[in-house]
C-alpha cells in the first residue's frame, strides 16, 4: 500500500526547477524526476511552476495515499481524474513514474512487464534551433546501426560526437547546447556534410530533427542559417533534397504539428523513417489519426508529453498495431532519472533518443547497459534502416 507521497523541487540539466516525486510503501521509498522540454508542441500537457504545484499537492497526495502500489495504473487513473493540466504535467509524470518504480520495487522495467529487447541509440551530435546553435533545424542525429550491443552503440555514438567536435575546429566558436550537441558557425549543408562524413567512417546512419514548429511564423518556414523563407511546398522540396543529398534515414517533425497532409505526402514520397514528435505529442488519439492517415513511419514517445506512463503505453500499442516505429525519447532539460531506458527495453522500442554527451544523457545509456547485463539472453530490437 502507498503509505505516503512527497515532492521536492530539484534542478534539471538547464539549472531550472523541476519536480522530484517520492512514493513510500512498505518495501521502501521510490523516486522519479520530471524531464522538461523547450521546443514543446501545442498538444502537450502543460507543466506548472513548483510554487503552484506545492499549493495543490495536498489534494493530490490525499488521492494517492492508500492505493495498492502493485496497481500502479490506479495512481494514473486518480491523476487523470484530477485533470492533468490542472495539477501540472510535470507533477503527474513524476508521480506516475515513481508509482511504476514502487510497483516494481525499484525496477521500473519489471513493473512494465520485463525486458523485451534493446533499442539502438539515436544521438544528437550537432544542434541548433531552440536548444542553441547556428543551425535553423534543431538536431543532427546519428544511429550506430552496426552495433550488436548497447555498450558498443553508446561508445560508438560518443566516438562520433568527439570526431564531429574535432572536425568543427575551423568553423568559428565551437560550443555545446542544451543537449550537449556541438554548436558552431555552420549551416545545415556544411553541418550535414561533416556529420555524414564522420558517420560513414563508423558505419553509422544519420537523421535530423527539424523541429519545424520553431521555424514556422506567419505561414512560412524560416531558415535564417540558409537565408531562406519557404512555403510548405518549398519546405517539402527542401526536406526531400536533404534526404537525398545526405542519405538521411530519419526525419523528425519536418512540418508543423497541424499539417497532417504534408506529413502524409512526405511519408508517401520517401521510404525512410518520417517521425512525428510535436505532431503526436504521445497522445493515443493523435496516434490513431496518424495511423489512419498514414502520416508517419515513426513516433516519438515522451511520457511527459501526455503526463502519464499508462497513456504513453497506450500510444505505443497503437503505434505498434499501426506499424509505426516507436522512438522513446528524452527532453532537452533532463535529470539523472533513467526511466526512458526502462520504458524502451520493456516495450521493445527500436530506438532510444537520449543524446550523447552530458551525464544526464549518459545515465540513460548506462541504464541500458545495466539492464543488458541483467537479462539472460539480451538482443537488439530489429530495426530496418
Ligand atoms: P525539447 O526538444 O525536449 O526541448 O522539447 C526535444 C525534441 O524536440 O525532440
Ligand atoms: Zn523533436
Amino acid at each position: 500500500m502507498i503509505r505516503d507521497v512527497r515532492i521536492k523541487p530539484i534542478l534539471n540539466s538547464r539549472g531550472n526547477q523541476t519536480v522530484c516525486a517520492e512514493i513510500i510503501t512498505e518495501t521502501g521509498s521510490y523516486f522519479a524526476n520530471a524531464p522538461s522540454g523547450k521546443s514543446k508542441g501545442e498538444y502537450e500537457v502543460k507543466d506548472l511552476p513548483f510554487a503552484k504545484i506545492k499549493k495543490l499537492f495536498p489534494i493530490v497526495r490525499k488521492n494517492i495515499v492508500g492505493v495498492d502500489e502493485k496497481e500502479w495504473c490506479l495512481v494514473d487513473d486518480r491523476l487523470e481524474s484530477m485533470g492533468l493540466n490542472k495539477i501540472g504535467g510535470n507533477l503527474s509524470i513524476a508521480l506516475s513514474i515513481a508509482a511504476v518504480r514502487a510497483a516494481g520495487e525499484g525496477e521500473a522495467v519489471d513493473a512494465l512487464g520485463g525486458a523485451k529487447s534493446f533499442p539502438y541509440l539515436l544521438g544528437n551530435v550537432l544542434g541548433g534551433g531552440a536548444h542553441g546553435g547556428s543551425l535553423s533545424i534543431q538536431e543532427i542525429l546519428v544511429i550506430p546501426a552496426k552495433a550488436k550491443d548497447v555498450a558498443t552503440a553508446a561508445k560508438t555514438n560518443f566516438a562520433i560526437w568527439r570526431a564531429v567536435g574535432s572536425e568543427l575546429k575551423n568553423h568559428g566558436t565551437v560550443g555545446n547546447n542544451d543537449e550537449g550537441a556541438w554548436t558552431a558557425d555552420v549551416n545545415e549543408l556544411e553541418a550535414l556534410g561533416i556529420v555524414a562524413g564522420v558517420a560513414k567512417k563508423f558505419g553509422a546512419r544519420i537523421g535530423v530533427d527539424v523541429a519545424a514548429g520553431e521555424l514556422y511564423k506567419n505561414g512560412k518556414y524560416h531558415w535564417p542559417s540558409l537565408g531562406k523563407t519557404l512555403n510548405k511546398s518549398q519546405q517539402m522540396d527542401m526536406i526531400l533534397n536533404l534526404i537525398k543529398e545526405f542519405k538521411l534515414v530519419y526525419v523528425e517533425d519536418p512540418f508543423i504539428e497541424t499539417d497532417w497532409e504534408s506529413f502524409r505526402e512526405l511519408t508517401k514520397r520517401t521510404k525512410i523513417l518520417i517521425c512525428g514528435d510535436d505532431l503526436f505529442a504521445t497522445h493515443p488519439e493523435r496516434l490513431k489519426i496518424g495511423v489512419s492517415k498514414k502520416a508517419a513511419r515513426a513516433t516519438i514517445i515522451k511520457p511527459d508529453q501526455c503526463g502519464l506512463v499508462s497513456k504513453a503505453l497506450r500510444s505505443i500499442d497503437i503505434a505498434r498495431e499501426g506499424n509505426i516505429v516507436h522512438v522513446v525519447s528524452h527532453r532537452s532539460g533532463e535529470t539523472l532519472d533513467p526511466f526512458i531506458a526502462d520504458l524502451a527495453v520493456a516495450t521493445g522500442a527500436p530506438l532510444l533518443k537520449a543524446g550523447v554527451s552530458g551525464i544526464e544523457r549518459v545515465a540513460k545509456a548506462n541504464r541500458l547497459i545495466e539492464l543488458w547485463n541483467k537479462v539472460k539472453k539480451p538482443r537488439m530490437t530489429k530495426l530496418r534502416l
